[in-house]
């Protein structure tokens, strides 16, 4: 009778979670009255940063784009983009107002993790050999006005303080970036001596951050947009600003009376609901008590809050049977991805969930039974024994690879409660993160708003969305438009639009190339 026993201790463990899953989602609600929190605190941290440098938490870096691009840009011009995992390169054939975008061109490389951790040098010089191999590409549709170098507009997404529209000191790194002897640097010097290692003949006309990006080139086809938020790896928001309403540029004056100012809005602390799972991670991390926000609402952490929760959940209640599943243990072996894809799964018995669970945490999917069942992994589909989980290799499609050895390697498993469990902490996250990042959204807006005494709120205003996370996570969206609405309440949200922009952020630099071009004055 060995095994309605096991599987009884597993169902009378999994009550022990109940009341941590309510725990958590107590911890972590967001009732109106936080998100007006939020709201205001952002407004006012927003206010304290523009007053003198070190305000607030928010640095509120000055991006010296003073002119949005007006659609008479012509001519080709490239754009680089390093802010996360990948970097991307782009051309592009401008063709001024009647014809606006001729023609594009891009090229995406990853970043090998340890250059995230080496020098300077060697992350520069790797950026610039992309950048090199791309141009020597250059052809058919693409060409450039006789004598003139080619000009890039650089997003560089990470806290700069710029000095002028072509140069900027790297503040600090975010993102699980550590590369030494950057900070305190010059980064536009820093690409221009990369590129002369490689002997390419080009020049940064723009440096810019890519919720500024994103902001210009959303602009360029909607007059609309005043702010750009990015929802990705890291998380950040900007917006048009009026001169004279920032007090930190002494007089400084701007020709249109309105710069672009880059929050970085990821540092944000205020009144925040964490939890104790916030807590660990933020300690561990590499930037212990820095960009909080960006630690609760962004990409790079949301997998990996669920994580710590779910490893608690198996310590302490049972979650996955007796074990605590070995891979699960591992900082950041879940993903953002992976709860985006657990939510999305409809299936009565959540089998593409126990398929993620299995894949990422060798989670055998099943109540405990000896009753062999087909493998649910993607990459495995041989036969297993829930109890004692997969008896295949990872590669294997058949009895032929069979591996006595993986029979102790998962003895966990996802029965169907578990993996409820599960969902329900995936969206209890997503949920608080979304909605204070809708909250963060209301708090900018209610800045412009007070400080344009009303003239906004009778006014179609745009906000400009992009990044990984607000494009693939539909909940994650929803939640992030629910507080907005409920926090403008319906009639007022109708003025304000939140609209994705896909990779806007690259056209965007390259347009602001264009207007700061160094050929035109
Ligand atoms: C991080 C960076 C910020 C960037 C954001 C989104 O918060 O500090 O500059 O805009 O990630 O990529």
């Amino acid at each position: 009778m060995g095994v309605p026993r096991v599987r009884m201790a597993v169902q009378s463990n999994l009550v022990s979670i109940a009341p941590m899953l309510t725990k958590l989602q107590r911890d972590c609600a967001t009732p109106l009255p936080v998100l007006r929190h939020v709201a205001d605190a952002m407004a006012d941290d927003m206010r304290a940063g523009l007053a003198v440098d070190g305000g607030s938490d928010l640095k509120m870096i000055l991006s010296y784009v003073d002119s949005l691009p007006t659609v008479n840009e012509k001519g080709l011009f490239y754009a680089l983009d390093l802010g996360g995992t990948n970097f991307r390169v782009l051309r592009v054939q401008l063709g001024g107002k009647d014809e606006r975008v001729i023609a594009t061109e891009f090229d995406q490389v990853s970043i090998p993790q340890d250059l995230m951790f080496r020098t300077t040098e060697d992350l520069f010089d790797f950026i610039a050999s992309g950048l090199a191999k791309f141009a020597q590409k250059e052809g058919g549709k693409f060409h450039l006005a006789q004598g003139r170098m080619r000009e890039i507009g650089f997003t560089f997404s990470f806290p700069v303080k710029q000095t002028s529209i072509d140069a900027g000191i790297l503040i600090k790194w975010t993102k699980g970036f550590a590369v030494s002897g950057t900070a305190g640097k010059d980064v536009v010097a820093c690409l221009n001596e990369a590129m002369e290692r490689q002997g390419l003949n080009m020049c940064v006309s723009a440096l810019v951050n890519d919720t500024v990006g994103t902001l210009a080139g959303a602009r360029y086809w909607d007059d609309d947009v005043m702010v750009a938020v990015i929802l990705g790896t890291g998380t950040n928001a900007c917006y048009v600003e009026r001169v004279d309403a920032i007090p930190k540029l002494q007089g400084l004056k701007s020709t249109s009376g309105r710069t672009i100012v880059n929050t970085e809005w990821g540092a944000f602390s205020n009144g925040l609901p964490l939890t104790e799972y916030d807590r660990e991670m933020d300690v561990e991390s590499i930037n212990p008590g820095e960009q909080i926000f960006e630690k609760t609402i962004s990409g790079m952490y949301l997998g990996e809050i669920v994580r710590r929760v779910l490893v608690k959940m198996a310590e302490a209640g049972a979650l996955f049977g007796e074990r605590v599943p070995e891979k699960l243990s591992t900082p950041f072996v879940l993903g953002t991805p992976h709860i985006s894809a657990m939510q999305q799964d409809n299936s009565k018995d959540l089998q593409a969930v126990g398929s993620i669970l299995y894949d990422v945490a060798g989670v055998a999917a099943g109540a405990p039974t000896n009753v062999p069942l087909p493998c649910t992994s993607s990459l495995c589909r041989i036969n297993y024994f829930p109890n004692l989980g997969c008896l295949g290799t990872k590669s294997g499609t058949g009895r032929s690879s069979f591996r006595k050895s993986s029979v102790t390697q998962c003895q966990v498993n996802s029965d169907l409660s578990a993996r409820r469990i599960v969902v329900e902490v995936c969206d209890t996250l997503a949920k608080r993160g979304g909605r204070l990042a809708g909250a963060g959204i209301v708090g900018i807006l209610q800045k412009m708003e007070e400080d344009s005494k009303g003239t906004i709120s009778g006014k179609r205003t745009v906000v400009a969305m992009d990044g990984g996370l607000y494009e693939h996570y539909p909940q994650y969206r929803r939640y992030l438009q629910d507080a907005v609405t409920e926090l403008l309440g319906s009639e007022l949200s109708k003025n304000v639009v939140i609209e994705h922009s896909k990779d806007g952020s690259g056209i965007g630099a390259a347009l602001l190339a264009a207007t700061n071009s160094k050929y035109k004055h």
